[in-house]
């Protein structure tokens, strides 16, 4: 068996999957859906869906990816066909390499204004506005600054500021050291360090958000409205198809970034306990620390209602635009400010070494290319579609749509299928089981088999004919153009993949 890498301790394999899945979505992307779609109500589909395809899936995916590694193979393209023989898995695997790519070419844009935002915050760089003015028009100068960075005006494209150029080539060389390192000697040592850092900042501006008081409102009072039920929410199919979103989005299943990772576990290495640990580690990030900054701050500094106004508006006003907004007017603003920055930098981070692995993974497994050369070609490659999404109106919008929330849930569904159906259920059981530090219960193997795939087809089939038709009759020039650079991405790997199996038939 060719040697691949593993991680070096279980406490590191624990810190870089729970990396892995905390990221901006925790803190950006969950307080806005969850203010947006009912409040607290929006916590019950959330759970429902965590304990019935989450959970769940999370385990199908670390045993995939284990099963995969120690045959020498650490994405799906290979490891479907390892687990069924049809000549169409193979493709299906495609899957678990577009939609990570396709993720990470505007992921790492995203994560690089963070980096920017919080050194400018250090060097009090961000605009100053006096306290005394009324805090709706306090906001303004942000929203200029936020739009004059990222040159998001109302063209078909958009004009990026330098600095922003700048902060995208710094996050990318910094993401080329981290991967060329490798994992155990990159994302592992990265996440040992970043990780307890991350939890500790959040700790320390959650209890500096929660002690706010203004004139204008109350911390205190922006939780009470982001976990107040608004029960009629509950009959919605929306939201039953937003918290299915954020958990997958949040754990980040269905992007084959979990597979990879745990491709590098050894045979008996447990995998029950751990993958619970670390999605109990990103569920504390996400429902307890994202849940407690954004919002309540904003809602202590413009009231409830603006604060719903903002979240409504999107995650990034929420975190560029107001967050700096409400520092820009509290004692040792620059302070708090980098740390909320940089707080997010490192959520990015660890997930953006962890959404590039795959692609990197399978050049390196089924191209035989050495680690630094993957990575080098990868990173290539990524950098130069990212400037469709820096560039062109609406494409980053177009890539997080259907890589972010509609193949996702598809890929997901193949990945049960294939282990729960087409592979062998027993043997599929006993493969998450072998070396656990805990035995799970006998009712996830019905969970597995029937609930998840039922589920998730559910969903596939609900958001085809709810979101689907309105969201392509709103498309515009641009938006095509994207898709096509899209189908031109799946084109690619898929003709990667054929290629590949032809040569490895005739070695045989
Ligand atoms: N889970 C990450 C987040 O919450 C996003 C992500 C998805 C990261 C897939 C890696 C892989 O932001």
């Amino acid at each position: 068996m060719p040697n691949r890498e593993h991680w070096g301790t279980r406490i590191g394999l624990i810190l870089a999957m729970a990396g892995n899945a905390v990221g901006l979505g925790n803190f950006l992307r969950f307080p806005t859906q969850a203010a947006q779609n009912g409040g607290g109500v929006f916590m019950i589909p959330y759970m429902i869906s965590l304990v019935l395809i989450a959970i769940p899936l999370m385990w199908v995916e670390w045993a995939i990816g284990r099963y995969g590694g120690i045959r020498g193979h650490g994405t799906t393209p290979a490891i479907f066909r390892l687990l069924w023989s049809h000549p169409v898995a193979k493709y299906l695997g495609v899957l678990g390499l577009f939609v990570p790519f396709v993720v990470s070419c505007y992921y790492v844009y995203i994560e690089s204004w963070t980096l920017g935002y919080a050194v400018m915050s250090l060097l009090g760089m961000l605009p100053k506005v006096p306290a005394s003015t009324d805090p709706h028009t306090y906001l303004a100068p942000f929203k200029e600054f936020l739009n004059a960075y990222t040159g998001m005006g109302e063209g078909d494209f958009y004009r990026p500021s330098l600095k922003a150029y700048f902060f995208f080539l710094v996050t990318m060389g910094l993401n080329v050291f981290v991967l060329i390192k490798g994992i155990s000697g990159g994302i592992e040592k990265l996440a040992k360090v970043a990780m307890p850092l991350l939890f500790l900042f959040a700790v320390v501006l959650m209890i500096r958000v929660i002690t706010l008081e203004t004139p204008m409102g109350s911390a205190v009072a922006g939780l009470n409205f982001l976990w107040e039920p608004k029960w009629a929410e509950l009959t919605n199919p929306k939201v039953w198809l937003a918290a299915a979103g954020q958990v997958f989005f949040t754990l980040s299943l269905g992007f084959g970034a979990i597979i990879t990772y745990a491709s590098y576990l050894k045979r008996n290495d447990d995998l029950t306990l751990s993958a619970l640990t670390a999605s109990s580690l990103n569920e504390l990030a996400e429902v307890v620390l994202g849940g407690s900054i954004a919002i309540p701050a904003a809602a202590a500094f413009f009231g409830v209602a603006a604060a719903q106004t903002i979240a409504a508006s999107g995650a990034f006003n929420l975190a560029f635009v107001s967050l700096p907004a409400i520092f820009a007017n509290i004692p040792l603003g620059q302070f708090f400010g980098f740390l909320w920055f940089i707080l997010l930098f490192f959520a990015g981070l660890t997930s953006s070494v962890a959404i590039t692995q795959p692609v990197i993974a399978f050049l390196e497994d089924e191209f035989r290319l050495d680690r630094r050369t993957a990575v080098l070609a990868t990173m290539f490659v990524l950098f130069s579609v990212a400037h469709v999404a820096v560039f062109l109106a609406g494409a980053l919008d177009e890539m997080d749509f259907w890589a972010g929330t509609f193949f996702v849930v598809v890929f997901a569904l193949c990945e049960v299928l294939i282990f729960f159906w087409a592979f062998n259920p027993t043997q599929a059981w006993a493969e998450i089981n072998r070396g656990g530090y805990i035995k799970l219960p006998r009712v996830f193997f019905f969970i597995m088999r029937y609930v998840t795939p039922l589920f998730l087809l559910l969903i596939t089939g609900w958001w085809m004919v709810t979101i689907l038709p309105g969201y392509l009759a709103e498309s515009r020039w641009t938006s095509w153009v994207a898709r096509e650079v899209l189908v031109a991405i799946m084109a690619l790997f898929c003709f990667l993949v054929y290629f590949q199996d032809k040569r490895r038939r005739k070695r045989k």
